[in-house]
């Protein structure tokens, strides 16, 4: 029996990289361009870490979480998120009194049911703005999400967007969801009712045709928020309008716990029924919840399989590739020392070793397939009077014939 690879959790192979690697680069210079710093953090937690972040009554944690005991009988979880151990890692450090802008890049784990756009190992980039009070960062976090777009040729998509008040307001709405539902109790899927006991918000987002009906007649969010609240949202959305397709949307209310403030979320129609490709949003709590001091947080994931797909980029390769072709069988040390002193000469250049004593003829097919644009050719005759043959495998290319000095001279210059 073959062994497989684990359901959702896909390889990456070198063609679908190339544009993996173009989607790294350009993430990297648009955090660079805001002066935001990488963070690494491990890919294994304590689980009271998630417990006691995304929170237990999210589905994330409920359900999707891959937890399992250490050899040490303690209960450890891969990440599904990055902003937790941001967060941890900071107290950690006892950081939460300084200003921090960070990002993070690396696979995530949920046990989810795999779709198209749905897998449980996937990838996000991350960026966390830390220290940063409701204000000035959410304006520069959804300027971010835009310019990433704007980079990535991404024109296709909406902007959700929503206010979820301060800790107060929302408490004071989710009691009187409770009190609105708690007579008709007897018509909610027992889904709903749980929701309704631990996080009352998500009831909102609820698929269930019954809550929907009795949700118009619930309170409204929007008679508990704040005036600050809603002028801000109001403002987001006016301020950005120009730029993207913007929306206020009542019924976003994210997945995790731990939001407070702004939410927002990106999707697009052209990625089926997981249209979110990006979501975040301010949560100020955590640092708390988590045993750290008063610290403001905003940030939001990107799902990069979701991007890649609607990159309008096509991957390039920015670097000169020469073929190294040797036809007969020859001296191997020799061999490996002239590839050995043309990387010497010149690194920027990827000179491909083609390891093989196949035809000349098929050789240069190889180099025209992987795309070479130049070809070092030694033949027994080159062999004995120690020239090489340099060829430029372009329409018109034409080739000479040098000793190993002016090669390397060439290679140099390239
Ligand atoms: P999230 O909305 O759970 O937020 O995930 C962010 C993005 O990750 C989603 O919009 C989606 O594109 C992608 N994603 C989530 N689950 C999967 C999956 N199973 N397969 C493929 N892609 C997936 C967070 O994770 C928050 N930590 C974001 C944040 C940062 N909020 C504040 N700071």
């Amino acid at each position: 029996m073959k062994i497989q690879s684990l359901r959702g959790m896909p390889d990456f192979f070198p063609d679908d990289l190339k544009k993996w690697h173009m989607l790294e680069r350009m993430l990297v210079q648009a955090f660079d361009a805001f002066n935001i710093q990488e963070i690494r953090t491990p890919l294994l937690e304590s689980t009271d870490l998630f417990d006691r972040s995304v929170g237990n009554s999210s589905d994330i944690v409920n359900k999707e979480l891959y937890s399992f005991l250490d050899r040490n009988q303690e209960s450890v979880s891969l990440r599904p998120e990055g902003s937790a151990s941001v967060i941890r890692a900071i107290i950690q450090k006892k950081q939460e009194h300084e200003k921090h802008k960070l990002w993070y890049q690396g696979p995530m784990f949920r046990y989810e049911r795999p779709q198209k756009g749905r897998f449980r190992q996937f990838h996000q980039a991350g960026v966390e703005y830390l220290g940063y009070e409701e204000g000035l960062s959410e304006y520069e976090i959804i300027s971010l999400v835009l310019k990433i777009n704007e980079q990535l040729g991404i024109t296709n998509y909406t902007l959700k967007i929503n206010h979820l008040g301060d800790e107060e307001s929302k408490e004071n709405f989710c009691q009187a969801l409770k009190d609105f539902f708690k007579p008709h109790i007897a018509e909610l899927h027992e889904k709903d009712i749980a929701r309704l006991n631990t996080n009352p918000l998500r009831v909102l987002d609820s698929k269930e045709q019954a809550t929907q009906l009795l949700l118009e007649e619930a309170p409204n969010f929007d008679d508990f928020i704040s005036d600050r609240s809603k002028a801000l949202l109001k403002d987001i959305s006016k301020h950005f309008s120009d730029r993207c397709n913007i929306i206020i949307d009542p019924a976003l209310v994210r997945g995790l716990d731990y939001y407070t403030g702004l939410v927002f979320e990106v999707v697009s129609d052209e990625l089926g029924a997981q249209d979110a490709f990006l979501g975040g949003g301010r949560y100020d709590h955590l640092s708390q919840e988590l045993g750290g001091k008063n610290m403001h947080a905003i940030g939001f994931a990107i799902g990069l399989e979701r991007i890649v797909e609607l990159m309008q980029i096509k991957a390039t390769n920015p670097r000169i590739k020469v073929a190294l072709i040797i036809v007969d069988e020859q001296d191997h040390q020799k061999t490996y020392k002239i590839a050995h002193d043309l990387r010497e000469a010149n690194i920027e250049i990827t000179l491909d070793a083609f390891l093989s004593n196949s035809s000349l003829k098929s050789q240069l097919r190889r180099a025209n397939n992987s795309q070479c644009n130049f070809a070092i050719i030694i033949g027994s005759q080159e062999r004995d009077t120690d020239q090489f043959i340099w060829k430029d495998l372009s329409d018109q290319g034409d080739q000479k014939t040098l000793g190993f000095k002016e090669l390397v001279t060439l290679y140099k210059n390239l």
